[in-house]
Order: C-alpha cells, then sequence, then structure tokens
C-alpha cells in the first residue's frame, strides 16, 4: 500500500497545535495512517503528577483502536518546542504499543522536522526483538 508521506506529516503538524504540554513545553503531534487509509492524530496530554501524561504516539493509536481500526501502515511524528522542530523519536513504551498492532517489518515510522525534512524507520528497527504474544 503506497501513501502520501507529507500528508501524513501534514496531519501529524495540525494535531501537534492541539498539544496540552504545560510542564515540558515540548509539543508532539502524530498522525497514524491505517490499512483502511484512514488517518488518526493525536497530541500528547501532559498532567501535573506527571505519571498520567500520553504521548502524542499512543493518543493517535488509541484513537484509531476505539474506532476499530486493527490494521496500520505507517505514522508521521512531529515535536518540538515551540516552532523549533527536534527529531522526534517515540518512547519505549509507545514502541511496544506499536509493537502489539503492527508488522515490525513493514509498519513505518517518520521521524519530521517537516514535510520536506524526515526520515523513515520500520518499527523493526526501533524496537529489535520486540515482544509479541502469539495471538490465538
Ligand atoms: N512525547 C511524546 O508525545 N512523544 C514522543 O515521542 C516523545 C515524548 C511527549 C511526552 C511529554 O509530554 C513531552 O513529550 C516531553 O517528554
Amino acid at each position: 500500500m503506497d501513501y502520501d508521506k507529507k500528508e501524513l506529516i501534514r496531519e501529524a503538524l495540525k494535531a501537534r497545535t492541539f498539544a496540552y504540554a504545560p510542564y515540558s513545553q515540548f509539543l508532539v503531534g502524530a498522525a497514524l495512517l491505517a490499512k483502511d487509509a484512514s488517518v488518526s492524530s493525536g497530541c500528547n496530554i501532559e498532567n501535573a503528577a506527571y505519571g498520567p501524561t500520553n504521548c502524542a504516539e499512543r493518543t493517535a493509536f488509541f484513537q484509531a483502536i476505539s474506532k476499530g481500526k486493527r490494521e496500520f501502515r505507517a505514522i508521521a511524528i512531529v515535536g518540538g518546542k515551540n516552532n523549533e522542530m527536534e527529531d522526534t523519536f517515540p518512547c519505549g513504551v509507545c514502541r511496544q504499543v506499536m509493537q502489539e498492532f503492527c508488522d515490525p517489518e513493514e509498519f513505518e515510522i517518520i521521524v519530521a522536522k517537516s514535510e520536506e525534512e524526515f526520515q523513515v524507520f520500520t518499527l523493526a528497527a526501533l524496537l529489535p526483538h520486540g515482544f509479541t504474544l502469539k495471538k490465538e
């Protein structure tokens, strides 16, 4: 399944405008492409107790899963303070959530600073030997 990486990055940038990050000021947006071509996006949502903070990637995944999506092709991630974008790699917890629903050799993670400047990794490259249980 081919897809438009720039379009997915644009959706992630849009989602980032809704980030709630009063503690870190690090605003993150993610856009997750399902195999049915639908896009679910998410932002980071912080909390005064810190621990309940949810990353943009998991917000996007949980939104998609709760709409009935189960198969995914790619996710675009953008993050940074103010308007200075930095390469924002998914944290270990988010990588493990991806592992639950995605084929590690096929699922693509687009780490982007802009529509023009981005890198693409497979999940297998970012989470080698990831843990799964065989599904019945
Ligand atoms: N964060 C994300 O949303 N995604 C990432 O890939 C890295 C970190 C958030 C969590 C927290 O709200 C802020 O960025 C600073 O760590």
